[in-house]
């Protein structure tokens, strides 16, 4: 339960190096596109009050252009250590909007919750995992993709198997860069990859982090959700000093927003405060369909399609494909 407003205490304060918070480098457009959109919008300044918050919510994205040829995909990791802000959900709603939108998307689930995997409807149960191929039991990473019910929407599933690689994966040589040499083997085959890391920022999450182009960070806009957020983007920042340079920071999403309360409203004026452009214009309302979704085995997007939060998922993969994030 939210405290009422006037008993808490002052917002923690978080400094995140300038570096991480220049745009995404959009990708090099090909010859048979149109020029991209420019990043988002054109307004100066950050938005400072929850006028301005509304300000943002309502911004539009053009829906992307049909993409001539697929591949090579950019790679994403979802990441954040603290548990139920909304990794998988956001994989999943915003892998089967990308999917809509023509793009070959491939979801890794990277929990041995294999929440990812079942809620889109997949079975774990004597499937190759991701574990399999983390251990190098399984070569081809193809051997474990599995295609959803949704097209151009495939996934190589997690069990809780994978609870156990880091122990195994901490004797390997090279034990940070496994990951990306697995992605690396099915990397032309598709135009995005989807990370759902679990929450944790053990080895696990730095392979995550040195297989990826972006991180997208979801932040619950509760008022104790910034507390660990310095811890990641210090973790960001050592994976890019030390094992992948390009690594950029896509962008944080404020997920849970409920409108309603004035706490909601203050943490994500601080949001924006600290990550300024950073912080995706999208933000995902709190409503009860995704745990309706989640025991349907199916993406809000496709579970009801015209709700409010399906609609915001929507936007995010237009406004990731705005940013230059996303093919
Ligand atoms: N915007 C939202 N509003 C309400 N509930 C949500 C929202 N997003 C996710 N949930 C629910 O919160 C729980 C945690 O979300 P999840 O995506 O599994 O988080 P994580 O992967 O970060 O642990 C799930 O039960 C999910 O259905
Ligand atoms: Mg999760």
């Amino acid at each position: 339960m939210a405290k009422p407003d006037a008993e808490l205490p002052e917002l923690p304060g978080l400094e995140v190096p300038a570096d991480l918070l220049k745009p995404t480098t959009p990708r090099p457009a090909r010859p048979s596109e149109p020029a991209p959109v420019p990043a988002s919008g054109s307004e100066p300044g950050r938005p400072r009050s929850a006028e301005a918050v509304s300000t943002r919510l309502y911004k539009k994205f053009p829906v992307p252009e049909a993409l001539a040829e697929h591949g090579p995909a950019r790679v994403i990791a979802m990441c954040n250590q603290k548990g139920g802000v909304g990794k998988t959900t956001t994989s999943i709603n915003l892998a089967a909007s990308l999917a809509d939108y023509g793009r070959r998307v491939l979801c890794v689930d990277f929990d041995p919750q294999g929440a990812l995997s079942a809620g889109l409807g997949i079975s774990t149960h004597n499937s190759i995992t991701i574990y399999d191929l983390l251990i190098g039991r399984v070569q081809d990473p193809r051997q474990a993709i599995q295609q959803t019910g949704f097209e151009g929407l495939d996934v190589i599933p997690a069990n809780i198997d994978l609870s156990a690689a880091e122990v195994h994966l901490v004797t390997e040589v090279a034990r940070e860069q496994i990951l990306a040499s697995i992605l690396r083997k099915v990397a032309d085959d598709y135009d995005v990859i989807l990370i759902d890391c679990q929450p944790s920022l053990g080895l696990l999450t730095v392979n995550a982090l040195t297989a990826s182009h972006g991180v997208m960070i979801p932040l619950e806009c509760e008022y104790f959700a910034l507390r660990g957020v310095a811890l990641l983007i210090e973790t960001i920042e050592k994976v890019r000093s030390r094992l992948n340079p390009a690594l950029e920071l896509d962008g944080i999403l404020p997920t849970m927003f409920d409108g309603r309360t004035l706490h909601a409203r203050e943490v994500l004026d601080r949001v924006y405060e600290v990550f300024g452009d950073k912080v995706f214009d999208t933000v995902i309302g709190r409503t009860v369909k995704f745990p309706d979704a989640s025991v349907a085995g199916v993406p809000i997007v496709e579970f009801a399609p015209t709700h409010p939060a399906a609609q915001a998922y929507r936007q995010l993969a237009r406004e990731l494909v705005a940013r230059g994030a996303a093919a």
